[in-house]
């Protein structure tokens, strides 16, 4: 895979940023996400590849744009697999709260887990603690191996944990084991890449997500050395058989990183709103400024670019 591809997909997510960011704190999540949507397909046509979207919108007859098996790019290039949220987020966007985030996860063909958009069972941590923690385990003993791994006590753990009624007893055991607990409304794709990142204070991310999230943040993950595990968890039959179809057999597998985001993968991400590891998207009298993050497995470089783009010569602002 060209190394350069990586700042192609930099457009994009930047795209869909400054579209979705019109819509922040307006209280209307379906628009802020359409925005999203509109800008990130129109910029995706304009990269040379040929790419299908192995993770999106939903399934081709609930989302008109983007959806899974889409063909996207030039249709001249590389085989690639693309797996997206254009906006990782929409209520904290509506809301105007912190870390939305328009974010694409790329790989060679075939080496992204074709998910449907169902729930995942998570476990995430930084480089540190990779290879040690299991999701099979208790959350309990899976916070002692990563103070081990870490050289601190239990109790100067962060987990982070969706603030959901289905976590009651996930966070009552976090509790109960002495660490202490970052919940969050929303965004578990930043939360599980905090993991990796020293100064975030985040330490491991517990509970059950989006899926499509669990497979872009595994190729985060695996683009700074970090760890992942997910489980799927379908709401019904309908989605266990729509897992069944795109060839998922054994629906309790545990999913490593590896098998979520196998091969050279690519990740980018442009803020949205402000958050702790991308600031959002400001707007200017002459346009606007971006904050993008773009990481490549291959090498582990992480990239971050900051960008000011100029309406009167980008008309497709
Ligand atoms: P959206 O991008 O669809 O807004 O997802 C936000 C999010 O909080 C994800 O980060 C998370 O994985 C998922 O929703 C959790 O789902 P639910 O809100 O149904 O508990």
């Amino acid at each position: 895979m060209n190394r350069n591809l990586a700042l192609e997909f930099i457009r994009v997510t930047e795209m869909a940023a400054i579209s979705s960011a019109r819509w922040m704190g307006r209280g209307d999540e379906k628009a802020a996400d359409q925005a999203a949507v509109d800008a990130m397909r129109s910029m995706l046509d304009s990269v040379e590849c040929n790419a299908t979207v192995v993770i999106g919108e939903g399934e081709r007859d609930e989302a008109p744009m983007l959806y899974i098996g889409e063909k996207v790019g030039t249709g001249i290039g590389p085989d690639l697999d693309i797996a997206l949220d254009p906006l990782e987020g929409t209520t904290i966007c509506a809301r105007g709260g912190v870390n939305a985030i328009a974010v694409i996860a790329i790989a060679e063909k075939g080496n992204l887990l074709n998910a449907p958009d169902t729930y995942m069972q998570k476990i995430a941590v930084g480089p540190e603690a990779a290879g040690l923690v299991n999701i099979k385990e208790s959350a309990t003993e899976n916070l002692k191996r990563v103070a081990e791994a870490k050289k601190c006590r239990l109790q100067d753990l962060t987990a982070v944990i969706l603030d959901r009624p289905r976590h009651k007893e996930l966070i009552e055991e976090v509790r109960n084991s002495g660490a202490r607990i970052q919940l969050i409304g929303d965004g578990d794709v930043s939360a599980a890449i905090a993991t990796a990142n020293p100064n975030s204070g985040v330490d491991i991310l517990f509970g059950i997500g989006g899926a499509p999230e669990g497979v872009i943040a595994a190729a985060a993950l695996r683009c700074v050395g970090g760890d992942f595990q997910g489980i799927l968890k379908p709401r019904n039959e309908e989605e266990i058989e729509r897992a069944r179809k795109m060839g998922i057999e054994d629906i309790n597998k545990v999913f490593q990183i590896h098998e979520l985001a196998a091969g050279n993968v690519m990740f980018a991400a442009t803020g949205v709103t402000d958050g702790t590891f991308l600031d959002g998207v400001k707007f200017k009298s002459w346009g606007a400024t971006t904050h993008s993050i773009v990481m490549r497995s291959e090498s582990g470089t992480v990239r971050h670019i900051r960008a000011e783009h100029h309406f009167d010569r980008k008309p497709r602002y």
